[in-house]
C-alpha cells in the first residue's frame, strides 16, 4: 500500500460556472491575461534586425520584432482602422505595412507614411517583453513586476537543466483546438494524479512516476521527476539536470525539459469559455530534429498530449452538468504533490479567485 500521507482538502473545487460562463472569461481576460507574463517565443526567432513573429497574449495579438538590434513588442494592430498589422506567424520586415490601406510604420511602431497624407504623429502602442533563459514573455501591463520577480529562481533552474537554453531554436510546432476552458487545460497539466491511470507511455518511457513531484509556489508550479531510465535523483520539488523538469508560470505557459535535455513548451490560448488553443513547441539545437529527437516529439504528441484531450473535453461537459457538485481536492499536507495528490489544482484555483477578487 502507499505510504503517502494525504488528506482531503476541506475546500471543494471550483463550481462549474467558472468553466462555462462567458462573463467569467471576460473578467479573466481583463484581470489576469492583461496583467501577467505569458510565453510568446524565443530570442532565436528575432536574432537579426527585421526578424519578427506574432503571438497571442490572451485575446490580443502581439508583434515581436527586432528593430535595429533591439527586440520590441508591439500591439499587432494598425492605428488607422484597426486591421492586424502582421498576419503571419513569422516575417522578415524592413517596415510594417498594414495589409488594409498600406499605412506604413517603422519597426519601432512609428508611423512613417499614411500614403502621403499628413495625419500627424502616430505610434503603435508598445508591449513589455522580458526574457527567461532565452525564452520571451510578454505582458500587456506596463506596471507589471519584472518576470524574474514574478517567478524568482526559475531562470537559474532552467539553465541548470539546459545550459544552452538561450541558443535553442524552434524545431517543431503543433497546435490543437481543445474544446475545454483554459483552466481545465492548465489544471490537467499541473496534476499527475491522473498519470498512472492515463499516461502509460509517459510513466514508463519518460519519467519514473514514483519520483514525480509537483510544487506550487507563488506564480510558478515546478514539476520534477527522475527520468524513466536511472539518473541522478533530485530532491522533492527541485529541478535538476538529467531529470525531467518543468516550470509552469501562471496563467498559461510552461517550459519543460525532458531527460535528454529536449526543451519543449506549452502555451494555452483562451479562445472562448469552452475553447482553448494548445500550442506545443520544441526547442532543440537544430531546426530539423534528428530521427531520435523526432521520435521523442512524435511519441509525446501521440501519447501524453493526445491522451489528455478527451479528458479535458469530458470535464468541460461535466462542468456544465446540472448534476455536477464539485468534490474535494486531494492535497498532501506537505504542500508538494505526487501522483496521488493534486495540490497544484487547489493552488491554481486560489490564484484564480484572488485575481478575480473572491469569493
Ligand atoms: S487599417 Fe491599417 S491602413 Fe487602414
Ligand atoms: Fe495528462
Amino acid at each position: 500500500m502507499d505510504e503517502v500521507m494525504t488528506m482531503v482538502s476541506r475546500q471543494p473545487g471550483l463550481d462549474g460556472r467558472h468553466y462555462t460562463d462567458p462573463d467569467v472569461l471576460a473578467h479573466e481576460l481583463d484581470r489576469i491575461f492583461a496583467h501577467t507574463w505569458q510565453l510568446v517565443g524565443h530570442t532565436s526567432q528575432v536574432a537579426s534586425p527585421g526578424q519578427a513573429f506574432t503571438a497571442p497574449v490572451g485575446d490580443e495579438s502581439v508583434l515581436v520584432v527586432n528593430h535595429d538590434g533591439a527586440v520590441r513588442g508591439l500591439y499587432n494592430v494598425c492605428q488607422h482602422r484597426g486591421h492586424r498589422l502582421v498576419e503571419s506567424d513569422s516575417a522578415n520586415l524592413s517596415a510594417i505595412t498594414c495589409p488594409y490601406h498600406a499605412w506604413t510604420y517603422d519597426l519601432g511602431g512609428r508611423l512613417v507614411t499614411a500614403r502621403g497624407e499628413d495625419v500627424g504623429e502616430l505610434c503603435v502602442p508598445p508591449v513589455r517583453l522580458d526574457t527567461m533563459a532565452g525564452f520571451l514573455f510578454a505582458n500587456l501591463d506596463p506596471d507589471a513586476i519584472p518576470l524574474q520577480d514574478a517567478v524568482p529562481g526559475a531562470e537559474a533552474e532552467l539553465l541548470a537543466m539546459a545550459p544552452d537554453a538561450g541558443q535553442r531554436v524552434l524545431s517543431s510546432r503543433r497546435t490543437h483546438l481543445i474544446n475545454a476552458n483554459w483552466k481545465i487545460a492548465v489544471e490537467n497539466y499541473n496534476e499527475c494524479y491522473h498519470c498512472p491511470n492515463i499516461h502509460k507511455s509517459f510513466t514508463t518511457k519518460t519519467v519514473n512516476p514514483g519520483s514525480y513531484r509537483i510544487t506550487p509556489r507563488g506564480f510558478a508550479i515546478r514539476h520534477a521527476a527522475q527520468g524513466a531510465s536511472p539518473k541522478p535523483s533530485g530532491a522533492a520539488g527541485r529541478v535538476e539536470a538529467g531529470s525531467y523538469g518543468a516550470i509552469y508560470t501562471w496563467p498559461v505557459s510552461s517550459i519543460q525539459c525532458y531527460p535528454g535535455r529536449e526543451l519543449n513548451t506549452f502555451r494555452w490560448v483562451p479562445l472562448a469559455v469552452d475553447q482553448t488553443m494548445l500550442i506545443r513547441e520544441w526547442w532543440l539545437d537544430r531546426t530539423d530534429p534528428t530521427p531520435e529527437q523526432r521520435e521523442v516529439i512524435e511519441r509525446d504528441w501521440a501519447t501524453t498530449v493526445a491522451e489528455d484531450l478527451s479528458l479535458m473535453e469530458s470535464v468541460q461537459q461535466g462542468a456544465a452538468s446540472r448534476g455536477y457538485r464539485p468534490g474535494p481536492l486531494i492535497v498532501d499536507p506537505s504542500g508538494v504533490a505526487d501522483v496521488h495528490t493534486e495540490n497544484a489544482v487547489a493552488h491554481l484555483q486560489r490564484l484564480l479567485l484572488d485575481a478575480l477578487g473572491g469569493p
